[in-house]
């Protein structure tokens, strides 16, 4: 199965970062292009990656020369080298890009906007995957459709093609280090945009699952009611944030505690997950906690803005 030429991931957040990484150095598409509306994430990236490549390097995992030719096959664009409201998506199809990774907020809005001009922008071959750890594909793929113009139905010969070529390929964070990677068909995948996204997947190191298209897919539906538990626990005092991590830990083997698991994700982004679940599912089972709404509210979002369950 071919693996693309030039990939596009679009979000340069920890999740981003991550996928192209693995991209270029394991897979070794030729040009991975990295995008983000904010040019300052681009650069952090940029910088995390150099760091993560030089521990790999100074450990004896890789040499030099591929730290070096990994990041010379990472290509940014950035916003203000992208004219125009979807500037950025015409760039990346200008460049030839022939798949997309899509990495950015775990919103539905924001991700039918990039959808939709994707599906202006790139050729009609490329394929359209989405990080999402979420999000319905079947609601994406829609989006895709849409950015044909009214004239093209989801129905219709040309919308079906533009839907079969989207699809959710779900990492992990750390993305380096987590092994899995979870492949989601939408109601319209077609088996070729399948089998290229698995591929993918492969190539860049991982073992794939696959998931219906159901809110959270098998990851979340299993992991946000844990961690949401944990939330509970604490709000309703059963145990401190500490007797609660260590129970996880010490108790079950698991790397990390809940409360700084939820931490690393993010809370924004467990919150938003959490919500999908409980939009799509009408489960009360799903219901986020209302410390987690709080919290996020304060900007108390995990490791990424300082502050969450703990201090960073
Ligand atoms: N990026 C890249 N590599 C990282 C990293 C990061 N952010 N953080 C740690 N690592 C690497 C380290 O460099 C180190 O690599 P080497 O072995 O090559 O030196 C390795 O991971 C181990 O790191 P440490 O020794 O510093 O720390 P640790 O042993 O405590 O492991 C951990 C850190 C791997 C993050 C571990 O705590 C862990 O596995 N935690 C659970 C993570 C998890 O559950 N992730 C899934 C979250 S859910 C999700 O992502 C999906 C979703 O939809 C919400």
């Amino acid at each position: 199965m071919a693996l693309p030429r030039t990939l596009s991931v679009i979000g340069a957040g920890q999740m981003g970062v991550g996928i192209a990484l693995v991209a270029s150095l394991r897979a070794q598409i030729p040009k991975v292009l990295l995008y983000d509306r904010d040019p300052a994430q681009i650069t952090k990236g940029l910088a995390f990656m150099d760091k993560l490549l030089q521990k790999d390097v100074s450990k004896g995992k890789i040499s030099e020369e591929q730290a070096k030719a990994a990041k010379e096959r990472i290509i940014s664009v950035s916003h203000s080298s992208a004219t125009g409201e979807s500037g950025w998506a015409r760039e990346l199809g200008e460049r030839g890009t022939d798949m997309v990774v899509e990495a950015a907020s775990e919103r539905l809005s924001i991700k039918e906007n990039i959808f939709q001009a994707l599906t202006q922008n790139l050729s009609k071959d490329a394929v359209l995957a989405s990080n999402t750890s979420s999000i319905s594909i079947t609601k994406l793929a829609g989006a895709a459709v849409d950015g044909l113009g009214a004239s093209v139905s989801r129905a219709s010969e040309e919308g079906k093609a533009c839907a079969g070529r989207v699809v959710g390929v779900h990492f992990f964070n750390p993305v380096p280090v987590m092994k899995l990677c979870e492949v989601i068909p939408g109601l319209q995948t077609s088996d070729a945009t399948l089998e290229r996204a698995r591929a993918f997947a492969v190539a860049c190191g991982k073992e794939v699952t696959t998931s219906k298209d159901v809110p959270g897919f098998v990851s979340n539906a299993l992991l946000m009611p844990f961690l949401n538990e944990a939330i509970m626990c604490l709000e309703s005092g059963t145990a401190t944030r500490d007797d609660i991590d260590k129970t996880l830990r010490l108790g079950m083997g698991h790397p990390m505690g809940p409360l700084q698991l939820a931490d690393f994700i993010g809370l924004d982004t467990c919150l938003a997950i959490q919500e999908t679940l409980y939009d799509g599912t009408r489960d009360s089972k799903y219901r986020p906690s209302v410390l987690l709404g709080r919290m996020v509210d304060a900007g108390w979002l995990g490791k990424k803005s300082g502050k969450g369950f703990y201090d960073y």
